[in-house]
């Protein structure tokens, strides 16, 4: 389906901006789609009953038009409208579960367009119970279909970032809410017959259905108890598949983890407190161990068959923090961590889950292990999209292109509170080729792949900046005319106000990462002041300092070797521009980490 951005920009509304909100309601009533927040996750709406607004919520997504989309109300009251009947089931269940995290599958009525249900007899009907969701809902009065606001094949966006990430240009408006509470989509439930089908699982489970209508009847299609059910269309469709692969690590069956004051556990990505190992009990340390274990063992087998892997882990507080125990400098250089909060709380785990994937996609990340859980309530629902995320490969719908890595958005970077910096040197003899050609490469990338956030503190920005020095380097020189051209001939931007400069003690203490392109360089420095060795590398060395371990067709280890091009013809000097570059993008990864940085 072809794709077309309608709009220069997406609007991005406030959840307090009371007169965006109303222009939204407007707009969605004359055929437009707005993106809104729920509680679960956010929604792509239109006007239900126009079916020319639907197919504009097909385009946007790049979704197959025979699966049916949902119907969002802002009031009790609209569902009579929708629906030709209400089992007494239903009603059951409308009064026990809405407004929040359900869809209730009941017999359409004729004002809904068939668009919106994909031809179906049936509609699902959903009442969010987001207070910003109600608002904006209450406003139009009108029922609007909604599904979940990513492109097609992403992970569903829990954060308006991610859904201006999918649809900046696609639609006309995004009203902000917040991050959404669950994470995952509504249970989705069946209720034409007398017993409910749960067709998607979700936050409600079956557990809380049985509860209230007194029964242990209520079938999760799929499941052991199903016979015949169809199952919701949506399901046949990949779905949540970050560019990576994802890896489910299973929990031990029966562990919980309680310790000492070990983790705080509000759920949000990042946010944690590292355990204090020393407080856990030999039971409470054994368990972790075995939870830990798989990440290790499976993060060094990928790492001995790949050295040049990058390891996303989706995984709880205590395991980085073993992970930050065990130290291995080799490991950390090629992972990223992405912390739920406890590693036993899987309403943490499902709230981030999402967002999580696309986190660690954007780090660039080969693979994903993420932390599996056993159990009925949430697990479900938790297990069935992980385990979407990890059969991509499977479920790839026939004619869809595969994801694309997620495009950057340019936030200000006055969006953070804090604001750390940090920088990188290159340095060589004489400061007018080589480092030269090595800093414009790299600002060239710092730029493309701005902004960047502190890896630690995920609300602090992060800018990183780029010099370079010579030995025995003259100041002042202007950049070699050859090396000016083919760094220009590269990325249509030349060595412009490069100018050489000696390196000095000073310049050394300014920068966090000092990077040399011949190894006796690194060592020169390091012999002059053996107080800043922890970051002084020469290309070779930072390679293999973080496994980045090359061997020639005789199992020798290579290293970076980089020709002097000055008195050679304008062809050496574009080869050695190129060689640089290209070990530049190998490194870029490991430099951010060295340095602190995360992309966003
Ligand atoms: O939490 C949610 O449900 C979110 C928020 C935005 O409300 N919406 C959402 O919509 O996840 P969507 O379109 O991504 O997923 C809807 C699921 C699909 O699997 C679809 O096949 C199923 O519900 N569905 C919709 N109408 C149905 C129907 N009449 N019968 C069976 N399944 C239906
Ligand atoms: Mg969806």
């Amino acid at each position: 389906m072809e794709r077309a951005k309608i709009y220069k920009k997406t609007l991005l509304i406030e959840s307090t901006d009371k007169n965006g909100i109303k222009d939204c309601a407007e707009h969605l009533k004359n055929g437009e789609v707005i993106g809104f927040p729920t509680e679960t996750v956010y929604g792509l709406g239109c006007d239900a009953r126009n079916g020319e607004a639907v197919k504009k919520v097909f385009e946007a997504k790049g979704r197959p038009a025979d699966n049916p989309l949902i119907c969002h109300i802002g009031d009790k009251s609209q569902i009579k409208d929708i629906v030709s009947e209400i089992t007494p089931l239903a009603q059951k269940l409308i009064d026990s579960f809405m407004p929040g995290p359900i869809t209730l599958v009941m017999k359409k009525s004729d004002s809904i367009a068939d668009e919106t249900t994909a031809g179906l007899d049936t509609v699902g009907v959903r009442m969010p119970s987001h207070p910003v969701a109600n608002k904006f809902l209450k406003e139009a009065g009108i029922p609007v279909a909604a599904p979940s606001a990513n492109l097609s094949g992403r992970p569903s966006p829990t954060s308006s970032r991610s859904v201006l990430e999918d649809m900046d240009g696609y639609i006309y408006a995004i009203i902000d809410g917040g991050d959404s509470e669950y994470g995952l989509e509504s249970t989705v439930v069946d209720c034409t017959g007398t017993t409910p089908v749960i067709l998607r699982p979700g936050a409600v489970t079956k557990a809380d259905i049985d509860a209230v209508l007194n029964s242990d009847e209520t079938v999760i299609a799929g499941g052991l108890a199903d016979k015949e059910t169809p199952r919701s269309p949506g399901m046949k469709y990949r779905h949540y598949a970050p560019y990576a692969q994802v890896e489910i690590m299973q929990m031990p069956e029966g562990v919980e983890i309680i310790g000492d004051n070990a983790i705080a556990t509000d759920g949000k990505i990042g946010e944690y407190e590292p355990v204090d190992l020393k407080k856990l009990s030999d039971d409470e340390a054994k368990e972790l161990v075995n939870i830990v274990s798989p990440f290790i063992l499976r993060s060094r087998e990928i790492l001995s068959k790949n050295p040049f892997a990058r390891i996303g882990i989706y995984c709880g507080g205590e395991i980085k923090a073993m992970y930050d125990k065990l130290n291995d400098k080799i490991l950390s250089a090629h992972t990223e961590f992405c912390v739920y909060g406890k590693t036993v709380d899987v309403a943490g785990a499902s709230h981030g889950l999402f967002e999580g994937l696309r986190f660690l996609d954007v780090q660039e990340v080969d693979v994903i292990l993420a932390q599996g859980f056993y159990g009925e309530g949430l697990s479900v629902a938790y297990m069935n999209r992980l385990g979407k995320a990890a059969g991509k490969k499977e479920e790839l719908t026939p004619g869809m292109p595969a994801p694309a890595r997620p495009a950057r958005m340019p936030l200000p970077i006055d969006a953070f509170k804090d604001t750390f910096t940090a920088s990188v040197l290159f340095v060589d003899d004489n400061n007018i080729s080589l480092s030269a050609c090595c800093e414009a490469l790299m600002r060239r990338k710092i730029e493309k792949n701005e902004p960047y956030i502190s890896s630690d503190t995920k609300d602090a920005g992060f800018e990183i900046y780029c010099e370079s020095a010579g030995l025995t380097a003259m100041s002042g020189l202007e950049p070699d005319p050859q090396m000016d051209k083919a760094v220009k001939e590269l990325t249509g931007f030349g060595l412009g106000s490069i100018e050489s400069r000696r390196a000095d003690p000073a310049i050394y203490d300014e920068n966090d990462l000092i990077l040399t392109v011949r190894d006796e360089q690194a060592f020169q420095i390091v012999k002059a002041f053996p107080e800043i060795k922890e970051k002084v590398f020469s290309l070779s060395t930072f390679a293999a300092a973080n496994g980045l371990v090359m061997k020639d067709s005789s199992g020798k280890v290579m290293s970076i070797s980089v020709p002097d091009p000055s008195g050679e013809n304008y062809e050496t000097y574009l080869h050695t521009a190129k060689a640089l570059g290209a070990w530049l993008d190998l490194l870029f990864p490991y430099i951010l980490k060295d340095l602190g940085a995360s992309r966003i």
